[in-house]
C-alpha cells in the first residue's frame, strides 16, 4: 500500500500527477486555509505532507501525529517549522533552497526601482485623471545608479541581489551572520562587510533578505531606522516580523526615510492597515519567488524531497538529518 500523504495548498496538477505515483495524495485544489486544528485533523495518519510556509509545523502539531514521518516545505525559509521539535519528534523537513535564488533577487531590484523612483505611486495618480501636465518636481525620486546597496542577509540571494548592482555602478555593503570569502565578496561586486549600525548609516537603499527568527524579530525598529539616510529606502523581502510596521509607519509618514518597499508582512495576508494610507510604500503580496518557471521549480523541489524522504530516508535539502 502506499504511503499516504497531505498537499496543504493548491499546487500545479502535474505535482500532484507525480506524487500520487508513490502516495495516497490527499490534496487541497480549493485552496482552503486550515486551522491548526483542522491542519491536525487532515494530517492524522499521514506520512508526510507537502506544505507551504503558512502551515505552522510546531510541537503542539506534532505531538498529536505519531504517523507523521517527513515535512517538504515549498519554500527557502523554514521560520513556519520548528526543526528541533520536528528532529525530537523523528520528523524530516525540508526547504526549497537553490532554485528560487535569481528569480527573488530580480523581484528585490523590482521592488527596489519601484520603490526608488515611486513607479507604483505615479501609476496610481496617473490613473485616477490626476496628470495634467509635466512638471520639473514631479515623483522626484532617489537614484538608484552610482548608490550605495546595503543587504541585510548576504546568503545567496543577497548575493544574487548584488550581482545584479554591478550593472548600476553602485558600490555594496553588507551585512551577515559570517563574513564572506573573499571570492564571494568580490563575486558580490566586491561587497564590503560592515556592521548593521554602518550599513544603516553608509546606504542609499537597504534591502533585507535574511531568515527570520525570535533573533531577528523587529531588528530593524525605531532605533534603526534612525540610522538611516534621510533620502534611503528600504526593501523587505525577507519576512515581515523582522521589521517593526509601526516605526516603519511612523518614519514614512513623517518622511524620515523616503520610502519602503514591502513583499512581506508580519500576519500575513493581513498587514499593517496605516500602510495604505501612505503614499511613500510599495505593497506587493508575497510574490518575489513567483515566476512561472521558479513556482515549478519549487514545487517540484519540494516534490523530490518529499519522495527521497519517504522512499529512501533521505531529502536532498534535509533541514535536521
Ligand atoms: C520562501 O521561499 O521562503 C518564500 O518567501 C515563499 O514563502
Amino acid at each position: 500500500m502506499k504511503p499516504a500523504i497531505l498537499v496543504t495548498r493548491a499546487i500545479f496538477p502535474e505535482v500532484l500527477t507525480r506524487l500520487s505515483e508513490y502516495f495516497e495524495v490527499e490534496s487541497n485544489q480549493d485552496d482552503v486555509i486550515f486551522t491548526p486544528a483542522e491542519l491536525a485533523a487532515k494530517l492524522k495518519g499521514k506520512a508526510g505532507t507537502l506544505a507551504t510556509a503558512s502551515a505552522k509545523i510546531n510541537a503542539e502539531l506534532l505531538q498529536q501525529l505519531p504517523d507523521l514521518k517527513m515535512v517538504a516545505s515549498m519554500a527557502v525559509g523554514y521560520d513556519n517549522i520548528d526543526v528541533p521539535a520536528c528532529t525530537a519528534h523523528g520528523v524530516m523537513a525540508s526547504n526549497t533552497p537553490e532554485v528560487l535564488n535569481e528569480t527573488t533577487a530580480d523581484f528585490g531590484w523590482a521592488l527596489l526601482m519601484a520603490t526608488a523612483r515611486r513607479v507604483t505611486e505615479s501609476e496610481h495618480w496617473l490613473r485616477a485623471g490626476k496628470w495634467t501636465k509635466w512638471r520639473y518636481d514631479s515623483f522626484l525620486g532617489a537614484d538608484v545608479h552610482g548608490a550605495t546597496l546595503g543587504i541585510i542577509g548576504m546568503g545567496r540571494i543577497g548575493q544574487a541581489i548584488a550581482r545584479r548592482s554591478m550593472g548600476f555602478d553602485m558600490k555594496v555593503v553588507y551585512h551577515n551572520r559570517s563574513r564572506l570569502s573573499a571570492e564571494q565578496e568580490a563575486h558580490a561586486n566586491h561587497a564590503r562587510y560592515v556592521s548593521k549600525e554602518e550599513l544603516l548609516a553608509e546606504a542609499d537603499h537597504v534591502v533585507l533578505v535574511l531568515p527570520y527568527s525570535p533573533a531577528s524579530h523587529h531588528c530593524i525598529g525605531a532605533a534603526e531606522i534612525e540610522l538611516m539616510k534621510p533620502g534611503a529606502t528600504l526593501v523587505n523581502l525577507a519576512r515581515g516580523g523582522i521589521v517593526d510596521d509601526q516605526a516603519l509607519i511612523a518614519a514614512l509618514r513623517r518622511q524620515r526615510i523616503a520610502a519602503a518597499g514591502l513583499d512581506v508582512f508580519e500576519n500575513e495576508p493581513k498587514f499593517h492597515p496605516d500602510f495604505l494610507t501612505l503614499q511613500n510604500v510599495v505593497l506587493t503580496p508575497h510574490i518575489a519567488s513567483a515566476s512561472e518557471a521558479t513556482r515549478r521549480a519549487m514545487a517540484n523541489r519540494a516534490a523530490d524531497n518529499l519522495i527521497a524522504g519517504l522512499t529512501e530516508g533521505r531529502p536532498r535539502d534535509w533541514l535536521n538529518p
